[in-house]
C-alpha cells in the first residue's frame, strides 16, 4: 500500500491548524492559496501576510489585559514594537494602526519615525522608546526629534556616559530610562549581558547622576532576556532580580511607573509547537503584583517589546525543488532554486528551525532527503539538526515539479541576510509579494519587489 504524504502529516501533526489547510491537494496558509501564488509570481518567492501582525498584537493584548483584570492588578499594559525584527515600511504602516509604542536599536531608526511622521502615518505623540548603545550620532537624532516635540520618546541608557550626552543636546527636560544588564543564561559563554547597567550600580547613579538633576526623570526599567520568556527557574530568577531593583529605586525614585520586560514571546517555529501564552501573561502579571505588594511600592505599568512574536507569524518562503541529487545510496539532496543563507540565514548561523512543508503533491509517496542551497557553500543546506525531525518530502519525480514553503520567517531574516544587497555566490533576492485583504475581505497581491537582476547586484559591486 502506498503511504502518501498526506497520511504522513496527518499521522505526526493534528492537521489542518488555525494556519495550514489543504484545498485540492495543495497547501493553504490562512488561506492563501500558495500554488496559485507560485504560478503568478514563480519561485523562489518571499511573502508576507500583513493580516496577521494586527492580529497577533490583539491576541497579546487581550492576555494582558485579562491578566490585568483577573488579578486587579492596579496599573496599565503598553504594547511596543522592537523596529529591528523588521523595519519594512509595510510593516511599521501596519503595526501603527494598533495605536502601540515602538522600539528603536539604531540612529537609522530614528529617520524611519522621522519619514512615517511627514506621511502622516503617525503624530508627534507617537511612544518611542530609545534603546541600543548610542552612538553620538545616534544621541543628536533622539535629541533632535525630542527637541521637535516628540515629547514622549524615552532614551533609555545602555551605559552611564550616554546621559551627559543626552542632556548636552536636549534642550528640555526629558523622560529617562535604565536598562538593568542580566545575567545570561548558565550555559551561555559569558555571565553578564554586554547591553544595559549592572545591576549593583544602578542605585548609586541614580543618587549621583538623575536624583537631583532636573532635566531628567526617570521612568522606566528595562530588562530583556535573551533567551526569550520562558516559564524556567532561569526567566523567573532574572524577572525577581529586575523587580527587586524596582522595589528599591521606586522608593527613593516615586516618579518611576514603567517596567518594560522587553521582547520575547516565541512563535510557532514547529508543527508541534506548545506555549500557553495566556498562563505566562497571567503568570508575569500575578508574579510583578505579588512582588510589589510584598515590598509595599505600587504596581508599575507594564511594557513589552516583542519583535519575533510581531511579525514572524506573517512571513513565508516558497522554493522549488530543481532536482535531486544522489551522492551515495543512503543520501537525497534536494537542491533548492535558492539560498538558504541569502534567505533564511538563521538556518544556517544558528540552526533556526522554521515549519516546513509541501505545497504540492501530497497524494505522492514519500522519502527521506536533506535540502541543499544553490551557493558553494557546503553549510547552505536545511537538515534534521534544525528540523525537529529528518525531512520528509513526496518523492522527487523530474517531470512533475515539487514546491516547498518555509513558513513564520517574517522576523530578523531580511535584515540579517543584508536584504537586495549582494548575497554569496550572488544568489539573488527573491520576487517578494505582499498579501492583504481588500474592503471586501478578498485576498489582493501586491509586489513590493521584483527578484533581484543582474544589473542590481552588478551595480551594487562596482561594475
Ligand atoms: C531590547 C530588545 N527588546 C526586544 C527585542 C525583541 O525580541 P524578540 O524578537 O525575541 O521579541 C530584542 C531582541 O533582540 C531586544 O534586544
Amino acid at each position: 500500500m502506498k503511504i502518501r504524504y498526506a497520511d504522513l502529516i496527518d499521522q505526526t501533526f493534528d492537521f489542518p491548524t488555525e494556519e495550514f489547510s489543504m484545498k485540492n491537494n495543495l497547501l493553504e496558509f490562512h488561506g492563501i492559496p500558495l500554488m496559485d501564488l507560485i504560478q503568478r509570481y514563480g519561485t523562489p518567492l518571499k511573502f508576507t501576510f500583513l493580516p496577521k501582525i494586527s492580529n497577533n498584537i490583539k491576541k497579546a493584548r487581550k492576555w494582558f489585559e485579562k491578566a490585568i483584570h483577573i488579578n486587579k492588578y492596579n496599573n496599565k499594559y503598553t504594547y511596543c514594537y522592537c523596529t529591528k525584527s523588521s523595519h519594512f515600511s509595510f510593516i511599521l504602516e501596519e503595526v501603527l494602526k494598533n495605536n502601540i509604542s515602538i522600539e528603536t536599536s539604531y540612529a537609522y531608526d530614528i529617520d524611519i519615525v522621522k519619514n512615517l511622521y511627514q506621511k502622516g502615518k503617525t503624530n508627534k505623540n507617537i511612544e518611542v522608546i530609545c534603546n541600543g548603545y548610542k552612538t553620538l550620532n545616534y544621541i543628536k537624532k533622539i535629541s533632535e526629534l525630542i527637541n521637535n516635540g516628540f515629547s514622549n520618546t524615552i532614551p533609555i541608557l545602555d551605559n552611564d556616559d550616554e546621559l551627559e550626552k543626552l542632556s548636552l543636546f536636549i534642550n528640555y527636560p526629558f523622560k529617562l530610562g535604565i536598562r538593568i544588564a542580566s545575567e545570561e543564561e548558565p550555559k551561555f559563554e559569558f555571565y553578564t549581558s554586554r547591553l544595559g547597567i549592572c545591576y549593583k550600580d544602578i542605585i548609586v547613579f541614580y543618587l549621583n547622576k538623575i536624583k537631583n538633576n532636573p532635566k531628567v526623570e526617570l521612568r522606566m526599567l528595562h530588562f530583556f532576556i535573551n533567551t526569550g520568556i520562558k516559564d524556567t527557574a532561569y526567566y523567573w530568577n532574572e524577572l525577581f532580580k529586575c523587580l527587586h531593583i524596582y522595589a528599591k529605586l521606586k522608593k527613593i525614585a516615586p516618579e518611576l511607573d514603567i517596567l518594560n520586560i522587553g521582547g520575547g514571546f516565541p512563535i510557532k517555529t514547529s508543527m508541534s509547537f506548545t506555549y500557553d501564552y495566556e498562563y505566562i501573561t497571567n503568570e508575569i502579571v500575578y508574579q510583578i503584583k505579588k512582588f510589589c505588594q510584598k515590598e509595599n511600592v505600587s504596581e508599575p505599568h507594564i511594557y513589552t517589546e516583542f519583535g519575533a512574536y510581531t511579525v514572524g507569524e506573517s512571513g513565508g518562503v516558497l522554493y522549488k525543488i530543481l532536482c535531486q541529487k544522489r551522492q551515495n545510496d543512503r543520501e537525497k539532496w534536494n537542491m533548492i532554486d535558492s539560498s538558504f543563507m541569502t534567505t533564511l540565514p538563521d538556518t544556517w548561523a544558528i540552526s533556526r528551525r522554521f515549519i516546513m512543508m509541501a505545497i504540492n503533491r501530497w497524494n505522492d509517496s514519500y522519502e527521506r532527503v536533506f535540502l541543499g542551497g544553490l551557493t558553494c557553500d557546503s553549510d547552505d543546506y536545511y537538515n534534521s539538526e534544525q528540523h525537529m525531525n529528518a525531512i520528509y518530502l513526496p518523492c522527487f519525480r523530474k517531470k512533475t515539479p515539487l514546491y516547498i514553503g518555509f513558513f513564520n520567517t517574517g522576523a530578523y531574516q531580511d535584515t540579517i541576510s543584508g536584504y537586495g544587497g549582494v548575497h554569496h555566490c550572488l544568489i539573488p533576492q527573491p520576487i517578494h509579494i505582499l498579501i492583504n485583504y481588500d474592503n471586501k475581505n478578498k485576498l489582493v497581491y501586491k509586489i513590493f519587489r521584483h527578484s533581484q537582476s543582474p544589473e542590481e547586484v552588478l551595480k551594487i559591486l562596482g561594475y
